[in-house]
């Protein structure tokens, strides 16, 4: 997408050095522009866990290029050694951050890709390299054609509104931000908007890390979309009063049998969105799919992060970037990250493939080699579930 005129995607390796990784540091936007450079296993996953990249699509590139600079820099005295040290950086990308499922699929797609490159080191770390470009790549790719499905939902409604905007609300950053190009939730918005449907954009803010006010809004204007930012707790009201045509959101991990992880507060919005008939949809790549998992409630890892983000903010100030304390120092605060919203409160799923029922049989309509899989090996991950979970 573009930035200030110029197109950018959100990870690429430094022209003229490889042996660089450069990310944009979410951390200073809105207010700064800053790119940084990643030559180490240890500083991308730092960049991981400290968020300066962060959004599932993101965060799974991310790791598929942490994975190349681990074997590029492992040992070259022996097979083994170097493996071992592409095994610790595997183990090391992995702990960074729990819930986006994008994550560990990368980094076991790169630790097959280097296991079928053979036993030259070279090789290995040439299959590394090509296998973080073709997980960049197909994530824009998978975005892009998220757009393409989701625009269609619009589309309708924009024709039973007869021109006037279609007001779609969104929560945290499920934008270009936070995949290589496009992102998910937002795809269809910007697919919409370039065929000059028109469209307006509630945008939740998103405490504490507020990505919503912070980096849907930067790039929606970026981009030329109209939008509104909100406090998380409007939505309700906005749904009730008519002003809400349509949710799309994001996931971090999705079961095959539907349930969604998304930021802390999607939940709550399909609440609402179901009691007020507004359609919710869930916009993801089949990378966010856990094709082991069929109780997101239960099964799905939510990350705690740190109660600072709850006591402080950050924004701009005359002299630079500053936090403030925003409630008595002593109360105690808690920071879950992330909540899973119920397969029956979501409308449907936008895919690559197409949009489909939040259910078992919706995901394996689009997805019919997983359901092959699962009969074949009898994982029980890909077991249907019972009649009547989904
Ligand atoms: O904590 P973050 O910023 O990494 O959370 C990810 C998100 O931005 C959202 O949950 C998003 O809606 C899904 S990620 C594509």
């Amino acid at each position: 997408m573009n930035v200030h005129g110029q197109h950018y995607r959100t990870i690429w390796l430094k022209a003229g050095d490889p042996a660089v990784v450069q990310i944009i540091d979410q951390r200073a936007l809105p207010f700064h522009f800053v790119v940084v450079d990643l030559k180490t296993v240890d500083e991308v996953a730092v960049a991981i866990k400290e968020m300066l990249v962060r959004g599932a699509g993101l965060i799974g590139a991310t790791a598929g290029y942490g994975m190349y600079l681990a074997a590029l820099h492992a040992s070259r005295n022996s097979l083994s050694a170097f493996a071992a040290e592409v095994a610790v950086a595997a183990a090391q990308l992995k702990a960074t951050r729990p819930t986006a499922v994008n994550l560990a699929w990368a980094v076991d797609r790169q630790l097959a890709a280097l296991a079928a490159a053979g036993n030259d080191l070279e090789a290995r770390t040439a299959a590394a390299l090509a296998t973080a470009h073709a997980i960049a790549d197909e994530d824009a790719s998978f975005c892009r054609q998220i757009g393409e499905h989701g625009l269609r939902l619009i589309e309708e409604i924009a024709a039973r509104k007869g021109g006037a905007p279609v007001n779609v609300l969104t929560h945290c950053n499920a934008g270009w931000l936070a995949f290589v190009d496009y992102g998910s939730a937002t795809a269809p918005i910007y697919a919409a908007h370039d065929r000059g449907i028109p469209v307006h954009v509630w945008v939740d803010e998103t405490r504490p890390r507020n990505q919503g006010a912070r980096l849907t809004a930067w790039e929606l204007g970026q981009h030329g979309v109209p939008h509104t930012v909100i406090v998380d707790n409007a939505g309700g009201h906005l749904m009730q009063h008519g002003r809400v045509d349509l949710i799309i959101v994001g996931s971090d991990r999705t079961t095959y049998t539907g349930d969604v992880a998304n930021k802390i507060g999607t939940y709550l919005k399909a609440l609402a969105a179901r009691d007020n008939q507004v359609p919710f949809y869930v916009a993801l790549p089949s990378s966010t799919i856990d094709w082991e998992l069929h109780d997101g409630l239960a099964e799905i890892p939510i990350e705690e992060r740190e109660a600072s983000e709850v006591r402080r903010m950050d924004g701009l100030h005359s002299e630079g970037i500053r936090e403030i304390l925003i409630m008595p120092e002593n109360s105690r605060a808690a920071n879950y990250a992330f909540d899973v919203t119920p397969s029956r409160l979501v409308t449907g799923l936008i895919t690559e493939r197409g949009i489909c029922a939040a259910s078992a049989e919706g995901v394996f309509s689009l997805y019919p080699e997983k359901r092959r899989g699962a009969a074949r090996d009898g994982s029980a991950g890909q077991q249907l579930p019972p009649p009547g979970h989904s």
